[in-house]
């Protein structure tokens, strides 16, 4: 009877850590990036091959941890990249910020996101905190940031 107990206990726990051990960890929402550092800006517009979903302005934000990383340190675990999309209005000849798209997100964790380099992707609808965007586990994320690879799978360089 203790013997049956034990292979159900071990059973149970695995079964609960299936989803960190299959990399089903999940993204936080990254609380209180508005309060980061921006890393730079950009505004894609229609025609570029990003279009969909990434036409509008995004700004980019680092943590303390990420900032390291960007300043040519290692990008440590905890490290979080935030991309903040919104969409634009044209009026007087100026590019205007209007409603948000989405946020992506790169959370380093390197052993919880070991398939997608290190980083787990997420992105997040709109002003939603919960509404989560990415179905794929990040690969189709990765895959693009994989071209910057020798730079730990981030494209933004930080400027002065
Ligand atoms: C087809 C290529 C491509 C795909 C797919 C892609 N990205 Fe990116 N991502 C970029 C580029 C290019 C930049 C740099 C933008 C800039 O310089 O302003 C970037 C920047 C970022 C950044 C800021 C850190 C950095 O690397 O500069 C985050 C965070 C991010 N992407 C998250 C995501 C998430 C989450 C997904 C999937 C939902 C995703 N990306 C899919 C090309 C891609």
């Amino acid at each position: 009877m203790k013997r049956l107990h034990a292979v159900l206990w071990a059973g149970w726990l695995i079964f609960m850590a299936s989803p960190i051990l299959a990399g089903g960890a999940k993204v936080d929402y990254p609380e209180d990036y508005r309060n980061w550092t921006h890393v730079k800006s950009m505004v894609i517009e229609p025609g570029h091959p990003l279009e969909n979903p990434f036409q509008g302005i995004h700004h980019i934000y680092a943590n303390s941890k990420a900032l390291q990383g960007l300043q040519g340190g290692e990008f440590a675990d905890g490290s979080v990249l935030v991309f903040d999309l919104l969409k634009y209005n044209e009026a007087d000849n100026t590019l205007q910020e209007s409603d948000r798209k989405l946020i992506g997100v790169m959370q380093r964790d390197g052993a919880a996101f070991g398939k997608t380099g290190g980083w787990g992707f997420e992105a997040f609808a709109g002003d939603s905190q919960t509404q989560r965007i990415v179905t794929d586990g990040g690969v189709g994320c990765y895959a693009c940031h994989t071209a910057q690879e020798d730079h730990a799978f981030v494209f933004s360089r930080f400027r002065n």
